[in-house]
């Protein structure tokens, strides 16, 4: 974990003012020795927020959410924190210093170079290698596939020829060490024996927005599986935090993204002169990834392949977007088209027309409804008509009537007809047991993040000196956190405070993994507590115990509506749940 040097940090923490950084994003009020305001990261009606200047800390007693400066602008603007440190530094007119690395850290450091370095002489070698003698089959392929000398080139395009150690035999002349080529996932290693990982296959290098070569996909030419071959996760790349694609969004200034499945797609659609798509690669849209995108556009635009899988990523995709604050369309493909494909024969023109017609997220669920009713019979049209009005009376009264009007398009049925059944679906909505189903599920979302948050204020209280952690240690020992860095950083701790040292932080983190100390490290920033850190511990380790006793509850409340359970197992679950809503009160 990169540390700041102390003395720039203090001047950043001086020229951001946390009361003046935060009255940039919102309303505060004086009141006493704080100033308060309504929380922007939960709901609420009155404040609970509240920002002390001569802490230079915010705390919500409402959502337990609390920290320096430097939090506040992590959690409200999605960065990361040496992101939002960035982000503060341009704020204050000051440069970014280079950091402090401690041994182990610049061990690593010095092994991920060497891992950049073997990525970027691979991505070199294998685009010589397709347009070497060798690469003619593969330059056979990529053509029959429409792909040209100025994608191959724009995309860094290469191939691995057949053999087991092409790359290796190269690469290891060059003073790569083994290490580094299987800590690269470039090479594998069987029986003592390391041999290419990638043979006889087209490779798509991943691209870093820092420029960097991540990793790689490799496509077989032929119909052996599996069809792509990935570098799993390195010291340097993780599908999880990237997306195909996005190193060529940088610098340009774009409207919004389109986001599809595969390397082909992003490749196909830049050919055809659209330039701002980037794919996840390979795996269900992750969080993170909706947090990048986010930092080059506010609204995305899904375009995953016309088949079912398809369209359950989708609608898994909308879900996590909107979560993240994006406006969200989805783009329909035509049914078993890809966007490779449908570009290629339709042009660009044709799929800018699709996007012009994408839908809300609303008129996609009414959509997929839709299909699963037969819509040529009356009796199909009406039962469909039920279920969307069911839909439609969950959503905002305001934006009931469109999708009312497309209901009535799509069976014929009146406007004042819907809009009755729309306010009778509404009415029995907040009977059925449906309807309760989500707000359960709602609350338990809610509930793992206001979890989360009052973990990282009660880990901040660990972080703060001797005195506060032990009194923490004590009423919350280790096992309770639910993330995974705080309780391996209360394990150490009570080891450390246990045999009477003092806890020095740079050998702490040091004993920490990266991940691990990167999280923990954070707690360290702002020197200076509450005064009432105590207090404020007791109150997060009661929210947290609150949150588990409501997970505990939507548990029990879920097993006690399964179909077919025996009546008295039943009576004792409710039994039990009714013990437990009495401890929240
Ligand atoms: N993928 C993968 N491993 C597989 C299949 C797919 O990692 N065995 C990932 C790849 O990132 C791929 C994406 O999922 O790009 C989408 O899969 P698919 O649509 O099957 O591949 P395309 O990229 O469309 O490839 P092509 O058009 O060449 O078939
Ligand atoms: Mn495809």
């Amino acid at each position: 974990m990169a540390r700041f040097p102390d003395l720039w940090m203090g001047e950043l923490l001086e020229k951001n003012d946390i009361v003046s950084v935060i009255s940039g994003y919102m309303q505060l009020k004086p009141k006493g020795r704080k100033f308060w305001g309504l929380c922007p990261f939960h709901s609420e009606k009155t404040p609970s927020f509240s920002v002390s200047p001569d802490k230079q800390l915010y705390y919500c007693f409402g959502c337990h959410s609390g920290g320096g400066v430097i939090h506040f602008v992590m959690e409200m603007e999605h960065l990361s924190f040496i992101d939002a440190v960035k982000l503060l530094s341009e704020r204050a007119g000051l440069v970014m210093p280079g950091f402090i690395d401690g041994e182990k850290m610049q061990q690593e450091k010095a092994f991920k170079d060497r891992l950049y370095a073997a990525n970027k002489e691979a991505a070199l070698y294998y685009h010589s290698m397709l347009k070497s003698d060798r690469g003619e089959k593969a330059r056979k392929y990529l053509s029959k596939r429409g792909l040209d000398a100025r994608m191959i080139t724009r995309f860094g395009i290469g191939y691995a020829p057949e053999g087991w150690n092409n790359l290796t035999g190269y690469l290891s002349p060059k003073g790569f060490t083994t290490e580094e080529l299987l800590g690269a996932d470039l090479a594998l290693q069987k029986d003592g024996r390391v041999y290419d990982k990638y043979r006889d296959r087209i490779i798509f290098p991943i691209v870093g927005t820092n420029g960097k070569v991540l990793g790689f996909g490799a496509r077989t030419m032929g119909t052996e599986q599996p069809k792509y071959i990935n570098t799993s996760d390195t010291p340097v790349f993780s599908k999880r935090n990237n997306l195909y694609g996005l190193n060529l969004q940088k610098g340009s200034r774009i409207a919004d993204l389109v986001i599809v499945e595969g390397y082909t797609d992003v490749i196909s659609l830049s050919k055809a002169g659209i330039a701002n798509v980037v794919a996840s690669l390979g795996t269900a849209l992750t969080e993170q990834q909706a947090r990048l995108m986010k930092r080059f556009a506010g609204k995305v635009y899904i375009c995953y392949d016309g088949d079912s899988a398809g369209q359950e990523s989708t609608l898994r995709g909308l879900d996590i977007l909107r979560k993240e604050g994006l406006t969200v369309r989805v783009i329909v493909m035509p049914e078993g088209a890809d966007p490779d494909e449908y570009v290629a024969a339709n042009g660009k023109d044709a799929f800018e027309a699709l996007k012009d017609r994408a839908l809300t997220l609303p008129e996609f669920k009414l959509e997929r409804l839709a299909s699963k009713f037969d819509m040529s019979t009356a009796d199909g049209r009406e039962a469909y008509a039920l279920e969307a009005c069911g839909f439609i009376s969950t959503l905002q009264p305001v934006e009931q009537e469109r999708y009312i009007a497309s209901v009535s398009r799509k069976t014929g049925l009146s406007l004042e007809t819907l809009a009755g059944q729309v306010s009778i679906s509404a009415v029995d909505n907040k009977n059925s047991i449906g309807n309760y189903r989500n707000t359960k599920v709602k609350k338990q979302r809610e509930t793992l993040s206001e979890r989360a948050k009052a973990e990282r204020t009660l880990a901040m209280c660990l972080a703060k000196d001797r005195d506060t952690a032990m009194y923490v240690l004590k009423k919350f020992p280790p096992g309770r956190f639910g993330e995974q860095a705080y309780e391996n950083f209360s394990l150490e701790l009570l080891s450390i405070y246990s045999e009477g040292a003092e806890a020095d932080v740079p050998l702490l983190l040091s004993r920490l993994e990266e991940q691990d100390a990167e999280k923990v490290a954070q707690l360290f920033v702002d020197d200076e507590g509450f005064c009432d850190m105590k207090s404020i511990a007791d109150d997060c380790i009661k929210a947290i115990e609150r949150a588990d006793i409501r997970s505990e509850i939507v548990k029990l409340s879920e097993k006690a509506e399964a179909p077919g359970l025996p009546e008295t197992e039943r009576r004792m679950l409710i039994k039990k749940i009714a013990e437990l809503q009495k401890q929240l009160i």
